[in-house]
Parts: structure tokens; C-alpha cells; sequence
């Protein structure tokens, strides 16, 4: 690849261009010019975020890449999703924004003047003809795109073309940071360069900025949350069907990933649709198993919004409509351990804190059922409890822009750090009772039950955010048998 569109994205298979036809394409097309009223949306958020991440590097360069497509086969590339860091500090989300930059040049004594790299629209003449003929860019294969005046119109921040972005990653100064695990446009020998101030830094503290959600993220959120209850909702009124097909699993990930493309973007993240013992797996993506009518169903599940704001919520609902006694048992554990967890929510709370009480109700659960052999206090005083056999991963994470955020963050900012007003959050805890484990009786082998919902933290607490799916066991049954009637 090179920096200038040297080069056609044509394949080997298309037709030859003759003369002719590639000047008669040049000519009498009217304007066709984007609205001139329109803006990223959430538009007026975008200038401080820049200015926080300006105040934390001054006079460096920043180099803020949305990512690279990536090809899948041939002329065939995977859905490109822009980077996170990029998206909250643009608001552009589109597929149109592979390989495209922000740059926080800097100006004045101490902060930045935002540039975006771009790859414009292409003209209709004197352009090589890659408006009817490109494959990755051309409008008349995968549509239009803002030119660079309109481009700076939606953002409200100068756009120029991306080859003019090489000169400024190979440059001595200013110092430059690249934002590190996402590639920049940039050519072979560039590229090498490029790689070597990738800058683990700047990933973070773009990682803590994010930290704490603003209102309208927080209202893009709750959209993402609405969606998915109403995936939900499909995926049950779907059961009839999905449990006659040989591959129910796949048919439940087909009904609420139509919905997630429906109404937003696609899904969070891959959905996980897992019948019976495949939802002791704790990222069931193969979603290929038939649903056994006498065992559980964990769906764990999310939209991600038009804006790429994301949802994640997991409901484990038994197949037949009603919990048996040795289902409801070890539903109710989890949940209580995750009300433990959600009433831990807090400003000024340790992020710790919320999974702690969670794996408190579980060890004790465990320890009464006579799974776990050592007392629970013993098991949750060590730091590789014994009963994490039993539950395997965290009791939640992070959420806003990625289903797992602000991943990159340090560890006392995020995981060793102190829950504030407006972090978004999801609390997850689990029983993975795993097949073959022999320590476990045979009536409680493949059991797997994740119950997840989304929260805001609030002045004195948190809000649920998921609330309108049931968590109760005995709300669930009801639930299901109303939408199934
Ligand atoms: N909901 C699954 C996960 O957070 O990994
Ligand atoms: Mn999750």
C-alpha cells in the first residue's frame, strides 16, 4: 500500500477501462454536497475531551490512528470498526474511517491544534477514475465519503489528506506519540518507524480520560441497554423455533444480532449464545450446539449503538420455562452474589470492592452446598481461593465505548483504583461448574449460570441500567412465559 492512491483497489477480475469510457465517467455529474447542517453527533462534547488530552502531553505530537482495514481474502475485508480512542475524540464512527488520523499538533505554549488525516471523497475527474473504480474507496463501490471541507464541517476540526501524514511521522520533532495497538496509514518503511514510538502512555491516560462517562455517553449507554433488552425479548419469543433447529445456539445468535443490526451498529462484542454445559465456557462463541429443553440457556449479549457506545448483559433462562429445583438452587446463589455486588456500588467505593462482596456470597454458597471443603473465610482470605474453581474470571468490567473499557488503563486508576460519579459498569458474577469436575455431585456437573447487568454510578450509589430485564428467578419464568404465550 502506498500513501497516495497510486494505486487502484481494483481486482484481477474487472473488466479493462478503455479510454473512452473512463472520460465519459469524468463528466456532467451535478453537485451533490452533504447537508450543510450536519455534525457528528454529540458534537459540542468532542473540544474539551481534546483539551484534557492536550493538558496531559504539552508539546508533543499525538498521533491518534482509527486502525487499518484488514483484508479477509482477496479484495474482501473485514467490517471495519474505528478505534475507541479515535471515535471519543472525533465522533466519527463510520466504515469510512479506516486508515484515517488524528493528529494533536502542537500550538501556541501549551496546548494542540487537532488535524484529521483523511482520505476524501474522490473527485469525478482527474482523480484515476477511483470514484467508479476502486473496490476500498470509491463512492460508487462503497459510497460516499465527506470531502475534506465537509469532513472539518462535521467535526469542527481541519481536515487535510492523508499523504501529507508521512512527512509528519518520520519528522525529528516535536516528540511524537503514536497511540500504541492500532496501526497509522502509513507506507513499509514509514510504518517501521511508526512502530517504534508506539507509545503505551498516551494509551492510558486516553484510557482514564474515558474513565468517567459524560451525560450524553451515559444517554448513548442506556440506549445500548434498550436495544438489548428488546433482543432479548426477540431471542425468547424465538425459542419455540431455535430449540427445533439442530443448531438452536446459532439460530439465538442470528435473532439477536438482527436486532443488534437493526437498530444499532452490530453487537458489542460476539455474541454468546450456550445450551446446557457450553455455558461453562466463558466466551461460547462457537454457538454451534442444539438446546437440550431440560437445561439452562446463557445468552450474554449486547448492542452497540449507531454512536458505538455498548451494551453487555447476560440472562441465564431455563429452556423449558421453569427452573428445576437444582437450577433455581444454584441461580439463586449467583444471585444473590451479584445483589451483594451491586449494593457495593458506590462513589469513593474500591473498584475491588463490588467483586469481593460478590465472591463472598459465592465461597459462603459453596461452603454450604459441601463443594467447597475448607471454610469459606479461608478460601476468600488466600489470594488463588479455592473457590474460584467454581467461578473462574471478575465479577464485572468496565463500560462505555469498548464492552471491556478503558482496558488499557493503569492498574490504580482502574482495578486497584476508586469508583467516581458517572463510571459505567457491568457486575457479573458466575458458577462454572464444569462437566467433568468429580469434586462436584452429579446433579450440579454443567451448570453454567452468568447473571450480568449494566450500572452508572451515582451520587450515593449506582443506577441499574438493565432493569427493565428480570433478574429474579421466579420474574424470569414470567417473563418467558409471557412473551411465549
Ligand atoms: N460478558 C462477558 C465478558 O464481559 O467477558
Ligand atoms: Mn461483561
Amino acid at each position: 500500500m502506498t500513501l497516495a492512491p497510486a494505486g487502484l483497489n481494483t481486482g484481477s477480475h474487472d473488466l479493462p477501462v478503455s479510454p473512452a469510457l473512463d472520460a465519459f465517467m469524468a463528466t456532467q455529474w451535478a453537485p451533490s454536497p452533504l447537508p450543510a447542517h450536519l455534525r457528528v453527533p454529540g458534537h459540542d462534547r468532542f473540544p474539551g475531551r481534546r483539551a484534557r488530552l492536550s493538558a496531559a502531553f504539552p508539546g508533543e505530537r499525538l498521533v491518534i490512528p482509527a486502525g487499518r482495514l484488514k483484508v479477509r481474502s482477496n479484495d474482501l475485508d473485514y467490517r471495519f470498526r474505528p478505534h475507541s480512542a479515535y471515535v471519543w475524540l472525533t465522533g466519527l464512527t463510520g466504515e469510512d474511517q479506516a486508515d484515517h488520523v488524528l493528529v494533536l499538533e502542537p500550538a501556541g505554549p501549551e496546548g494542540h491544534e487537532p488535524v484529521l488525516h483523511l482520505h476524501p471523497r474522490s473527485p469525478r475527474s482527474g482523480g484515476g477514475g477511483e470514484f467508479y473504480r476502486d473496490r476500498r474507496y470509491g463512492e460508487f463501490w462503497v459510497g460516499r465519503r465527506p470531502d475534506l471541507a465537509e469532513a472539518a464541517r462535521l467535526t469542527g476540526v481541519r481536515a487535510e489528506h492523508l499523504g501529507h501524514l508521512e512527512k509528519l511521522l518520520t519528522a525529528p520533532q516535536p516528540p511524537t506519540r503514536v497511540l500504541a495497538g492500532v496501526d497509522p496509514y502509513v507506507d513499509a518503511a514509514t510504518g517501521r518507524a511508526a512502530a517504534s514510538v508506539q507509545d503505551r502512555e498516551l494509551a492510558a491516560v486516553l484510557a482514564e480520560l474515558r474513565l468517567v462517562k459524560d451525560t450524553w455517553e451515559i444517554g448513548q449507554l442506556q440506549l445500548a441497554v434498550d436495544h438489548t433488552v428488546t433482543g432479548f425479548e426477540d431471542v425468547v419469543r424465538a425459542l419455540p423455533t431455535a430449540l427445533r433447529h439442530p443448531r438452536g445456539e446459532r439460530w439465538i445468535e442470528g435473532v439477536f444480532d438482527l436486532r443488534a443490526r437493526a437498530e444499532g451498529n452490530g453487537t458489542s462484542y460476539t455474541t454468546i449464545a450456550a445450551s446446557g454445559a457450553h455455558a461453562c465456557v466463558l466466551h461460547w462463541i462457537r454457538n454451534d450446539g442444539a438446546l437440550d429443553p431440560d437445561s439452562l440457556l446463557l445468552l450474554d449479549a449486547g448492542v452497540e449503538t449507531d454512536t458505538l457506545y455498548a451494551a453487555d448483559i447476560t440472562r441465564t433462562l431455563p429452556l423449558s420455562g421453569t427452573f428445576t429445583p437444582v437450577q433455581r438452587q444454584a441461580y439463586d446463589l449467583v444471585l444473590a452474589a451479584q445483589s451483594a455486588g451491586i449494593a457495593a456500588l458506590r462513589p469513593g467505593a474500591r473498584y475491588r470492592d463490588f467483586h469481593a462482596a460478590a465472591m463472598r456470597v459465592i465461597a459462603e454458597g459453596l461452603a454450604d452446598w459441601g463443594v467447597l471443603r475448607i471454610p469459606a473465610e479461608q478460601s476468600l482470605a488466600e489470594d488463588s481461593g479455592l473457590h474460584r474453581r467454581y467461578t473462574l474470571c471478575g465479577s464485572g468490567h468496565m463500560l462505555g465505548l469498548d464492552y471491556h473499557d478503558c482496558a488499557q488503563s493503569r492498574a490504580d486508576h482502574y482495578l486497584d483504583g476508586t469508583l467516581e460519579e458517572g463510571m459505567v459498569l457491568t457486575v457479573e458474577p458466575g458458577l462454572y461448574l464444569q462437566p467433568d469436575d468429580e469434586t462436584l455431585p452429579l446433579e450440579l456437573r454443567g451448570l453454567g449460570i452468568r447473571i450480568e447487568d449494566d450500572l452508572v454510578i451515582t451520587s450515593d450509589g449506582a443506577h441499574l441500567m438493565s432493569g427493565a430485564l428480570p433478574r429474579e428467578a421466579s420474574a424470569i419464568e414470567s417473563w418467558m412465559s409471557t412473551l411465549l404465550s
